[in-house]
């Protein structure tokens, strides 16, 4: 695991977003085959967005080639609502970029029959070949995609209860009312996650640190299911001062070492 340390959530997102875009870049150099992403929601990933968002429109990188599979997706709310994902994707990326609507993935909360749309998820994902790169965020309790304490570490895309605690963090988006907040949500496994050839996980700001000192120090466990990119050959965390300052100092002089010896 390598563990990026930027001064704040504007470096950080910088870093990502001309990561993300060398990565797509270095594929279209070697390959016709479409660049296949795994994509986040959530305040986090916001600023990385806006960067890509500005490459695009700059010229700098495309995303034509590209074929995106979002994580999840709350159950029962309605596609239009302005706190569905779906709206939140057209909102801060789909909408100023040139990716093809039909490369644009998404669960759908509504299906009449939720198993056989996570089946074909996880079908359509293999179908176009396997994640290149996915790009997640983390939930203040180490949860990767929605799956919280004590999701298997082997799970793949399925309907998830979320907890009380994930309900009240996320009620912000819901006018501050928990009741408004749905019960359930679609959500890519952690080894779906895990799956990809490569993981970029974004956590900003103290209230990640927590999380991110059980996923990089602690035993890889159900508890935290972030703590599953310590089995991952390629996996990166995009880290802040802030988010970072709960793990031990030898562990954060030992990422900034690797930081200064590989130039990254
Ligand atoms: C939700 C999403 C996660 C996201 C997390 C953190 O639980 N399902 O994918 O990582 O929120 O959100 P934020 O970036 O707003 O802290």
């Amino acid at each position: 695991m390598k563990v990026i340390i930027r001064n704040n959530s504007a470096e950080g997102s910088l870093w990502a977003a001309h990561y993300i875009a060398a990565k797509i870049n270095a594929k279209a150099k070697v390959s016709n085959k479409p660049f296949v992403i795994g994509l986040c929601t959530g305040s986090t990933p916001i600023e990385t967005y806006a960067e890509l968002i500005r490459m695009v429109k700059a010229g700098e990188v495309s995303f034509k080639n590209v074929i995106s599979f979002n994580m999840d997706e709350y159950v029962g709310l309605p596609v239009e609502h302005p706190e569905s994902y779906h709206s939140f994707m057209h909102r801060y990326l789909f909408d100023h970029i040139d990716e093809k609507p039909e490369n644009i993935h998404i669960l759908d909360g509504n299906a009449p029959d939720i198993e056989a749309e996570c089946a074909a998820y996880e079908k359509a994902i293999v179908d176009a070949g396997g994640f290149d790169l996915f790009l997640g965020g983390v939930g203040e309790d180490g949860h990767i995609a929605f799956n919280e304490p004590f999701s298997s570490l082997s799970s793949r895309t399925r309907v998830v209860t979320l907890t009380q605690d994930t309900r009240e963090v996320n009620a912000r988006f819901f006018d501050g009312d928990f009741n408004k907040v749905p019960k359930q949500a679609l959500t890519v496994g952690v080894a779906t996650v895990l799956s990809s050839k490569e993981v970029v996980i974004l956590a900003f700001g103290s209230k990640k640190a927590r999380a991110l000192k059980d996923a990089i120090e602690g035993p890889m466990s159900h508890y935290c299911t972030l703590s599953g990119l310590q089995n991952h050959p390629a996996g990166t965390i995009v880290c802040d001062e802030n988010s970072i300052s709960e793990v031990k100092v030898s562990s954060y002089r030992y990422f900034k070492a690797v930081e200064e010896a590989e130039n990254l």
